[in-house]
C-alpha cells in the first residue's frame, strides 16, 4: 500500500504532483509498484491516463482496435517516417492490407536461414571484439557499442536490405525516430525534431537504395540469382495491380523503414536486458549455458524469452479510447471508460498477473509463450515476430557459447543507460576466442 497511499494523500487537484510520484516510483521500483496496483487497483486512472495492469484487461485494450486506437503516436511516426505506416493506424483500409503485405514479406520461413545469419555476424563481432581488446590490452569489451548494436544493424543490412549503409547510421538514426515517437510521450520539441530530422534522412537514403536497386534490374522481372532480402522481396512483388493496392517505391521505403524503427533498438536493447536477467540467476545461467549447446534451440529460446519477461523492451503501450466502453465488463474491475480517455496496456504487468501466470516471479524457461508479451499482443502485435524469433536469441546464444565472455562478476545487472533512455554499455570480460 506504500504507493497508493501517498499518492492519495496528494490532493486530486495537484495532478502535477500525483503524476510525478506515479513517474518517480515507477523508475525507482516499477515491478513493486504494478504489483500494487494489480492486488489494489487494476485499473488505475491518473491525470497521464488509464493504467491497466492484469492480463485479461490488456488482452481486450489491445485486441479492440475500432476503440483503442495508436492515435496516441500515429501521428508522431507517420511524420517521422514522413509517409503511411500500418503502426500508426487501425482498420482495414490500411492497417490489415499493408500488415498483410509485411507478413509476406517477413515470412515463419524465415527463421532459419535468419538465425544462421545472425550466428554468422554475431561470432565475427565476438571475435573481432576480443581481438580489439587483446591488441589494445584490455580484458574486457562493451557488449551494447561492440557487439549487440553493431551485429543488429548488420543483420538488418543482409536480411532486411539496406546494402551498403553504415551500421552506425541505422543505428543512431533509428534511436533517434524511436525515441521521438515511443519515448516522448510529452511530445518535447526537440526531441521529435530531431526524431522527425532523423526520419527523413533514413528516407532518403533509403530511396537511394531503392533507385540504385531499380537501376540494376529489381522488379517483377528480377534475375532469379536478384538478393532475396526483405526489400528483394518487395520490389519483385506486385499485389494486385490496378486495384490500388499495390505499393510504389515511396510506400516501400516507409514499410522497410518502418522495420528498421520496429526492430534496430529492440533487438540491441532485448540482448543485453536477456543476457543480464539470465546472468543475475546462476540457476538460469547454468540452464542457458547447456541449453546453448543442444542442437534443438527450443529450451534456449524458453530462456531467453523468459529472461525477457522481466525486462521487456516495450513494457507499455499507450492507447486512444475513441468511443465510450465497458473495460472488463462483469468482473470487479469493471470500469467504464470515456471517449478520448489515454489507456496504457501494461504488458509487463500482465506478464505477473498471478491470476493467470503460474507462480510469475519465479524464472521458468519452459512457460508456454501464450502469455509472454515480449513481441506485443492484438492487433498490431509485432509482425517481425518470426525473424525477431530468430535473432534476438542467437544473438544471446553465441555470446553463451564463449565461456570466457561474460558480464564482469559483482557487474551483472550494471546496464549504463549514459542518461539515455537506451542501454549504451555493458562490460563484459573478453577471455575466449570461438569455441
Ligand atoms: C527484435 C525484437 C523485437 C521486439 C522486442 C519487437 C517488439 C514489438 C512490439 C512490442 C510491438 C507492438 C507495439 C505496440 O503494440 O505498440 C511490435 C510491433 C511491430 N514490430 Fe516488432 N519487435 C521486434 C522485431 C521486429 C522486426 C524484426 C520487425 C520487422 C522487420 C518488426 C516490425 C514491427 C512492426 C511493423 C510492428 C507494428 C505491427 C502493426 O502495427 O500491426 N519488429 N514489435
Amino acid at each position: 500500500m506504500e504507493f497508493l497511499a501517498a499518492y492519495d494523500a496528494i490532493p486530486p487537484t495537484d495532478a502535477a504532483g500525483r503524476v510525478g510520484l506515479l513517474r518517480r516510483h515507477m523508475k525507482s521500483d516499477g515491478a513493486a509498484l504494478l504489483r500494487e496496483l494489480r492486488e489494489e487497483r487494476p485499473v488505475f486512472a491518473t491525470p497521464a491516463g488509464v493504467f491497466v495492469t492484469r492480463m485479461p484487461d490488456v488482452m481486450e485494450v489491445l485486441s479492440t482496435p475500432d476503440v483503442f486506437t495508436v492515435g496516441v503516436y500515429g501521428a508522431a511516426l507517420e511524420e517521422a517516417l514522413h509517409g503511411p505506416f500500418m503502426l500508426a493506424r487501425d482498420g482495414a483500409d490500411l492497417h490489415w492490407h499493408d500488415r498483410a503485405h509485411a507478413q509476406l514479406m517477413l515470412p515463419a520461413e524465415d527463421f532459419g536461414p535468419v538465425r544462421r545469419l545472425t550466428a554468422r555476424i554475431a561470432d565475427d563481432a565476438l571475435d573481432r571484439a576480443v581481438a580489439v581488446a587483446r591488441i589494445e590490452g584490455r580484458t574486457t569489451f562493451d557488449c551494447v557499442q561492440q557487439y549487440a548494436a553493431p551485429v543488429a544493424a548488420r543483420v538488418a543490412r543482409e536480411y532486411l536490405g539496406f546494402g551498403d549503409v553504415p551500421e552506425e547510421t541505422l543505428h543512431t538514426l533509428s534511436q533517434r525516430v524511436q525515441r521521438a515517437v515511443f519515448v516522448n510521450q510529452e511530445r518535447d520539441p526537440e526531441v521529435h525534431a530531431s526524431g522527425v530530422a532523423a526520419g527523413k534522412e533514413l528516407h532518403d537514403i533509403v530511396a537511394g537504395v531503392i533507385a540504385r536497386r531499380r537501376a540494376g534490374g529489381a522488379g517483377p522481372d528480377a534475375a532469379d540469382d536478384a538478393p532475396d532480402d526483405v526489400l528483394g522481396r518487395m520490389l519483385r512483388t506486385t499485389l494486385a495491380p490496378g486495384t490500388g493496392r499495390e505499393l510504389d517505391d515511396e510506400r516501400i521505403n516507409h514499410q522497410l523503414v518502418g522495420y528498421l524503427i520496429g526492430y534496430q533498438q529492440n533487438a540491441t536493447q532485448c540482448a543485453v536486458t536477456a543476457l543480464k536477467e539470465l546472468v543475475s540467476r546462476p540457476d538460469a545461467l547454468a540452464g542457458a549455458e547447456r541449453a546453448a549447446a543442444e542442437e534443438d534451440t527450443a529450451s534456449f529460446d524458453g530462456h531467453v524469452w523468459e529472461a525477457l519477461r522481466f525486462h521487456p523492451f516495450v513494457p507499455s503501450t499507450p492507447r486512444l479510447c475513441v468511443r465510450d466502453h465497458l473495460l472488463a465488463a462483469g468482473t470487479s474491475r469493471e470500469t467504464r471508460l470515456a471517449a478520448g480517455t489515454v489507456v496504457h496496456a501494461h504488458m509487463a504487468s500482465a506478464m505477473f498477473d498471478g491470476t493467470v501466470v503460474e507462480d510469475p516471479e519465479t524464472f521458468r524457461p519452459d512457460r508456454t509463450p501464450v502469455h509472454n508479451m515480449v513481441l506485443g499482443y492484438g492487433a498490431h502485435d509485432c509482425v517481425g515476430k518470426y525473424p525477431a524469433r530468430a535473432i534476438v536469441p542467437e544473438m544471446v546464444r553465441r555470446v553463451l557459447l564463449r565461456p570466457g565472455v561474460r558480464p564482469l562478476p559483482g557487474g551483472e545487472r550494471a546496464l549504463d543507460y549514459a542518461g539515455t533512455p537506451y542501454p549504451q554499455h555493458y562490460t563484459v570480460t573478453a577471455g575466449a576466442t570461438a569455441s
